[in-house]
Order: C-alpha cells, then sequence, then structure tokens
C-alpha cells in the first residue's frame, strides 16, 4: 500500500511532474525545470519558517510595501529568494509578486516563456505567532517571448497553466496542479524532497464548515450577512456549521480542500473589492478549486473568468465546496 511504495517507489514531485508533461510532446522540460525552482525556493522559506524565531527572522523589516502594509523581515527575505530562484531558472520572463510594486521584466539573456505570479509569504501577520503561513503561485504562458508586455499579465484566471501552494505548518505540504487534478506532496526533510502524499485531492460536493473574518460583519453587504446568518441558524433543520478561521489564506484553503466547506473574504464597506489580491491570491486558488471539484465566485461572476486591470487588484472571493458556494451565488443572483 502508499506507504509501501513511498519507501520504495518514491515518487518524488519531480517525476510527478515529468511525468504528467510527459503528455505533452512537445514539452521541452522546460516547465518542470521551472517549477524545480520554485520547489526549491519552498524549500528554503520553510527552512527559514521553522527557525525564524531562533534566527531573529521575526519582527518588521522596516519598510512598507505596496499594499500599504508593513513589511516583515520574512515577507522581503521569501521575496528575494523567489526573485532570483525564478530568474536563475532561467525559464520565466515576467515576475508579479505582492511585495514588488512594479512587474520584473527578466533580462533578454535569462528570458523563458513563463509568466509567475506569487505571493511569496501569504499570512504574515500569523509569522510572531508561529501560527502556518505560505506561498502561492500561479504559471502562465507569454504571448511572444521576445516582446513580453504587462497585458501577458493582465489576463484572465482561465489561461493560467498551473498553480499551487505551499503551506509551511506542522509539516511543509506543496498543493499543485498542472491542469489535470490537483496532488499533494508533503516534504520529507531527511530526502530534502517533496513525496505525493495526497494523490488526486477532490473537495467534498458539501462540507460543515464555514470561514471567514467575523469581526468585519459590521461592514458586510446583506447577502453575505444572510449566507452567514444560515451558516449559524440554519433554516432547514440542518445542523449549525462550525465556524475555523486561521487568517492565513494559504491554510484556510488547505483545510477547505481537505474537509470541505466554504471560504469567504467578502467586500465590505472600508474594502470594496475585498481584500485578497487577484492575480496571486484569488486566481491560484480558484483554480486549484475548480482542479477539485469545488467552484469559486467573486459576487458576479466565476473568479477566474475576472480580467484584472492593475497587477495589484483586488477582488472579493468566496470559494470551497460546490453546493456550498451555489447556495451564496443564488443569494446574489436573487438580487440582481
Ligand atoms: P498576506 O500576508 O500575503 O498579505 O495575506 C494575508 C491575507 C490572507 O492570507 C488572509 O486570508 C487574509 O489576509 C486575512 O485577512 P484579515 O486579517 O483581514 O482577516
Ligand atoms: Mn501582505
Ligand atoms: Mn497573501
Ligand atoms: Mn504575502
Amino acid at each position: 500500500h502508499a506507504a509501501d511504495a513511498h519507501r520504495t517507489d518514491l515518487m518524488t514531485i519531480t517525476r510527478h511532474v515529468l511525468n504528467e508533461q510527459s503528455k505533452y510532446p512537445e514539452s521541452r522540460g522546460d516547465f518542470t525545470i521551472l517549477l524545480s525552482h520554485i520547489v526549491l525556493g519552498c524549500k528554503f522559506v520553510c527552512s527559514a519558517v521553522s527557525k525564524a524565531g531562533l534566527a531573529k527572522l521575526i519582527g518588521l523589516a522596516g519598510e512598507t510595501n505596496v499594499q500599504g502594509e508593513e513589511q516583515k523581515k520574512l515577507d522581503v527575505l521569501s521575496n528575494e529568494v523567489f526573485v532570483k530562484a525564478l530568474i536563475s531558472s532561467g525559464r520565466t520572463c515576467i515576475l508579479v509578486s505582492e511585495e514588488d510594486e512594479e512587474a520584473t521584466f527578466v533580462e533578454p539573456s535569462k528570458r523563458g516563456r513563463y509568466i509567475v505570479v506569487f505571493d511569496p509569504l501569504d499570512g504574515s501577520s500569523n509569522i510572531d505567532c508561529g501560527v502556518s503561513i505560505g506561498t502561492i503561485f500561479g504559471i502562465y504562458l507569454v504571448k511572444d517571448k521576445d516582446n513580453p508586455t504587462l497585458d501577458d499579465v493582465l489576463q484572465p484566471g482561465t489561461n493560467l497553466l498551473a498553480a499551487g501552494y505551499c503551506m509551511y505548518g506542522s509539516s511543509c505540504t506543496l498543493v499543485l496542479s498542472t491542469g489535470s487534478g490537483v496532488n499533494g506532496f508533503t516534504l520529507d526533510p531527511s530526502l530534502g524532497e517533496f513525496i505525493l502524499t495526497h494523490p488526486h485531492i477532490k473537495i467534498p460536493k458539501k462540507g460543515k464548515i464555514y470561514s471567514v473574518n467575523e469581526g468585519n460583519a459590521k461592514n458586510w453587504d446583506e447577502q453575505t450577512t444572510k449566507f452567514v446568518e444560515k451558516c449559524k441558524f440554519p433554516t432547514d433543520g440542518s445542523p449549525p456549521k462550525s465556524l475555523r478561521y486561521v487568517g492565513s489564506m494559504v491554510a484556510d484553503v488547505h483545510r477547505t480542500l481537505l474537509y470541505g466547506g466554504i471560504f469567504l473574504y467578502p467586500a465590505d464597506k472600508k474594502s470594496p473589492n475585498g481584500k485578497l489580491r487577484v492575480l496571486y491570491e484569488v486566481f491560484p486558488m480558484s483554480y486549484l478549486m475548480e482542479q477539485a471539484g469545488g467552484q469559486a465566485f467573486t459576487s458576479k461572476q466565476r473568479a477566474l473568468d475576472l480580467v484584472p486591470k492593475k497587477i495589484h487588484e483586488r477582488s472579493p472571493v468566496f470559494l470551497g465546496s460546490y453546493d456550498d458556494v451555489e447556495e451564496i451565488k443564488a443569494l446574489y443572483a436573487a438580487a440582481e
């Protein structure tokens, strides 16, 4: 069974991707090389996070990012590691990071065909107290590698080639989809390899958990208010849902993917577009949810159909179990 296979037939993330890529005869291994550099970045951040408290890597970096957030030392360090790893892969031409105001256009001699959008460290508010945090990424193809423009980045999430996240929690787990389902890999520190531990992840069709920052309830619109009310006081005789909210999107989404339920970051009066960023939070997580049989909605449309106009644009997002998202879609549709 799985444990024995693990011992002798090591299915590492690199082997798994090579298997998947072998379906595309034209692939020249570029994607596998790109992914191996993303994996390298994740291994580095995993190690830095695990000794952050010891290595004085907690606390503020003394800078503020384009989001108006005070950058933590790990935000800055993780960003530098991923930018360097991605450029040195020689397979990227445009990089968009939460921590960089402008997109990075890779110099021609190191340019490849891929665009990577990423949140190098997600859940920064949880770093100093040791609660799970993560990295989120999405991968697109560039139209013309010799003439990359910002338009190449401002495309709908439906064009994503691949997306994933790495969660730095009790174990280091990398969840990835390259368009044919979702697979989870756990870092085996003794090997320094991500091993396939969660093949073909499928999100339960309906869940018993809702995940939202109830502290914003005063500012929610009436559809979100009604939906959350129904979670707490069901009118169909079903038991109330449980509330689980970590405050790191990667942790809240990972639990939703494995256990089912719904994750909400709605718009509110203070932030009419919600808080989460389209390119490197909403799109990758929405892509994974659809690949796992769930769905993702913005209060107006299917999340992946959004076409961002700016690289740090935000959107409300409701994602998770198919049936749970259907319920909130019905409430917004009724309000049309
Ligand atoms: P980041 O740390 O990359 O800026 O992202 C934080 C995000 C996301 O991880 C989480 O879901 C959300 O902020 C939590 O926001 P609230 O604290 O407003 O609930
Ligand atoms: Mn941030
Ligand atoms: Mn984030
Ligand atoms: Mn971040």
